[in-house]
């Protein structure tokens, strides 16, 4: 489907066979970024990942998160930051027991510690009146929402450049002022990074500012890393983890309590593999085919990314026999593809069994199977999708392992359970969940952290 959105000619590829095509065979062409205002005024004018234009800044970014930020070793060694932030979750919940709970709040804390304590070394944000930081968890939660929110807006100067001066709605303002606060957060986490590096003699990096500051020393790097790339780089990690992750799980949950017999499907599964005696651990999730399912059918129904990022064409080219102008905008309608009846048997349905059976299995979400991309696919494919997958895995399965679940509004059922969506840069649900749990195994696991 091709539209213009003011001066840009704009296509949308809403078929697998289309999104193979942009971003397997044609992903060369295909993998820049346009110039919003988003990135210049929120990213350090271009200088995180997501907004990079394709060229060799963000493809020596890439390399970092790669090879030193997201190696499968890295983040193992940051296992036990997971554990002890899920155990805390699961203390926090159990001491809600029987009270209504709005799920999201909890689970964006959980995200954000774990996040901010792999990326940063420690949270930065205060989680208690007594505590004295830099930032409120509240304030620190706003901060990113309204980040989120600005980066997937449609901010008529982008499209409509000679009205660009107008600032008709407003965002560009907000952009600014958003700069500025994350600009103090950024300043008071890096000036007290450098003094640790100072201070201590052999220094060993411990996290990944640590690591993104001793590569800006780096006289071999073919890019030099300045203090707003790694001001960017920090940008893309807090933001691109947590309400991706939290939001997943939420939808997750919405979908199981909307139909309570896959819940007993998925604890008769975790009392069967783990039994009732433990948590879940990251090493069980291969175990737990069925929590794996609805991973995958959750992605499928509802991906965060509906139109994963806007990719930009460096080049005229032909695809499928369209002609393609350099400088169209490319969306891939991962939401139309998920609900494709021709690729899917009843889409609309939520039903997790269709990843079960041996062709089902077969299905990844990695960006190798084109009717399933909740991370995108080729060179602009999320880089952060394993912590994600991570995150997300456990904290679903322990959600199940350790509570029974009803819905929490009065006299609620499974019904009345609303599910529309709030569109954005993540697709979030309009109602936020609010659901009841009770404790379903021997109280000294809650409180085992
Ligand atoms: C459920 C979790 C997540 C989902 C669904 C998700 C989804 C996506 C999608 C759809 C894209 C755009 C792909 C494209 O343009 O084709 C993307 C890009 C990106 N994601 Fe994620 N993501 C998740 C977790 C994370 C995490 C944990 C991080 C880092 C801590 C992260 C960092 C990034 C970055 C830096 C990019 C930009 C890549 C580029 O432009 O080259 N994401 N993500």
């Amino acid at each position: 489907m091709q539209l213009k959105f003011g001066s840009f000619p704009v296509v949308v590829a809403s078929s697998a066979d289309m999104a193979k095509l942009f971003l397997k065979t044609y992903d060369h062409i295909f993998a820049s970024r346009p110039q919003l205002a988003a990135g210049k005024y929120t990213t350090y004018n271009y200088s995180n990942i997501t907004w990079a234009p394709y060229g060799p800044y963000w493809r020596q970014g890439r390399k970092i998160y790669l090879a030193e930020l997201f190696s499968s070793k890295r983040l193992e060694s940051y296992e036990y930051i997971r554990v002890e932030e899920m155990r805390a979750f699961m203390s926090r919940l159990f001491s809600l027991s029987g009270k209504p709970v709005v799920l999201k709040e909890h689970l964006s804390r959980v995200t954000l510690s774990v996040i901010s304590r792999i990326v940063l070394g420690k949270k930065y944000f205060s989680e208690s009146k007594s505590e004295r930081s830099i930032v409120t968890l509240e304030e620190f939660q706003e901060m990113l929402d309204e980040l989120f929110l600005l980066n997937g807006v449609f901010n008529i100067g982008d499209w409509i450049p000679w009205l660009r001066f107008l600032d008709l709605q407003g965002y560009e303002r907000r952009m600014k002022a958003l700069k500025k606060r994350f600009d103090r957060f950024h300043d008071h986490v890096l000036d007290e990074h450098k003094a640790k590096r100072k201070a201590v003699k052999d220094f060993v990096a411990k996290d990944m500012v640590d690591l993104l500051l001793e590569l800006g020393d780096n006289p071999d790097l073919e890019v030099k890393l300045t203090c707003d790339s790694v001001k960017g780089f920090l940008q893309d990690l807090i933001a691109g983890g947590t309400d991706t992750s939290a939001t997943t799980v939420e939808w997750a949950m919405s979908e199981l309590l909307k139909q309570p017999k896959l819940i007993d499907k998925a604890t008769e599964e975790l009392d069967r593999v783990i039994g009732k005696n433990r948590w879940v651990s990251e090493k069980d999730i291969p175990q737990l085919p069925y929590i794996n399912a609805i991973m995958k059918e959750t992605m499928r129904k509802h991906p965060v990314a509906v139109l994963l990022a806007p990719h930009l064409a460096l080049e005229d080219c032909q695809v499928s026999g369209y002609d393609i102008r350099k400088g169209t905008l490319v969306f891939i309608n991962t939401w139309s593809i998920g609900s494709d009846q021709s690729v899917w048997d009843a889409p609309k349905e939520f039903r997790p069994e269709r990843f079960l059976g041996k062709a089902g299995k077969d299905i990844d979400v990695k960006g190798q199977c084109f009717k399933l991309l909740p991370f995108g696919s080729g060179r602009r494919m999320c880089p952060g999708y394993s912590l994600g997958l991570k995150m997300i895995s456990a904290s679903l399965a322990n959600l199940l392992h350790g509570f029974n679940w009803k819905l929490g509004g009065t006299n609620q059922t499974p019904e009345d359970l609303d599910m529309e969506e709030l569109y954005g840069l993540a697709t979030i649900r309009k109602f936020p969940l609010v659901a009841v749990m009770e404790p379903r195994l021997p109280v000294h696991l809650y409180h085992q952290f």
